[in-house]
C-alpha cells in the first residue's frame, strides 16, 4: 500500500474497467459503463494539501496491478474530511478495506482533522458493517433515503502517537 502517483493512471484505468456493475454503483452511486482517461485523471490527480489517496498493488508477473484504493478530502478551514474506499471484486472481504480505512484515519488524525464522514448506499451492507466495526455512527443523509451518512470522531495527535507506540510494542 502506498500513495497514488499520476504515473499509475494506465494501470488504474485498466483495473477500474474490470469492476463489476455493483461495485461501480456502490462506490460512485451511478452506473459507469467505461472509465475514460479523463475520468481516471479526475480520480487520481489530487491536491496533496487537501487530499490523500492510497493505492494497494499486487505484483503479477513482475507487473504491479492496482487492486484497491482509498481517499479522503478536506476543505481548507474545516476539521472534517470525507472518505471513500474501493476494493476490486476478487479482493473484497479479505480485510483490505479495513486496513485502508485505518490508514486513512491515521493520516487524517496526523493532519489534525477531527471528524471523518462518508456517504454509503443504504443497501451497501459490507461498507455499513465495516463502518460500524470502525466506530462510525450511521445517520440519515441529506442525499435522499437510499444514501446514509457515516461519521466518526478522529483520535487527536497525542492519542494517535500513543496508539502507534502501543502497537509497535505489541508487535515485538
Ligand atoms: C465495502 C468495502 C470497501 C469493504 O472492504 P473489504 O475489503 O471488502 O472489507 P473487509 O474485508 O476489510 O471487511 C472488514 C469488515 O467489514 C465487514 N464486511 C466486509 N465484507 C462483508 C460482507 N460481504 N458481508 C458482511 N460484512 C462484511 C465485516 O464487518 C468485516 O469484518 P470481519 O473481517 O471481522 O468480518 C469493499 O467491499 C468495496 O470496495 N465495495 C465496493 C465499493 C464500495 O462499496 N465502497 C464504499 C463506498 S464509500
Amino acid at each position: 500500500m502506498r500513495q497514488m502517483r499520476p504515473s499509475d493512471a494506465p494501470q488504474v484505468k485498466a483495473s477500474l474497467n474490470t469492476l463489476s456493475a455493483d461495485t461501480r454503483r456502490r462506490r460512485f452511486f451511478v452506473s459507469i459503463a467505461e472509465f475514460s482517461d479523463d475520468a481516471v485523471h479526475r480520480l487520481i490527480d489530487i491536491d496533496p494539501a487537501r487530499e490523500y489517496l492510497l493505492v494497494v498493488l499486487r505484483r503479477e508477473d513482475g507487473i504491479e496491478i492496482p487492486i484497491a484504493g482509498g481517499r479522503f478530502v478536506h476543505e481548507d478551514e474545516r476539521p472534517d474530511c470525507t472518505f471513500s474506499l474501493l476494493i476490486g471484486d476478487p479482493w473484497q472481504g479479505q480485510g483490505i478495506g479495513r486496513r485502508i480505512l485505518k490508514a486513512l484515519i491515521r493520516e487524517a488524525s496526523r493532519r489534525g482533522l477531527r471528524r471523518m464522514h462518508g456517504h454509503v448506499l443504504a443497501d451497501n451492507r459490507p461498507m455499513l458493517d465495516l463502518a460500524r466495526a470502525q466506530r462510525f455512527a450511521i445517520l440519515e443523509s441529506d442525499q435522499g433515503d437510499d444514501v446514509l451518512e457515516i461519521v466518526r470522531e478522529l483520535p487527536d495527535r497525542w492519542s494517535l502517537r500513543w496508539d502507534t507506540f502501543l502497537r509497535r510494542l505489541w508487535r515485538r
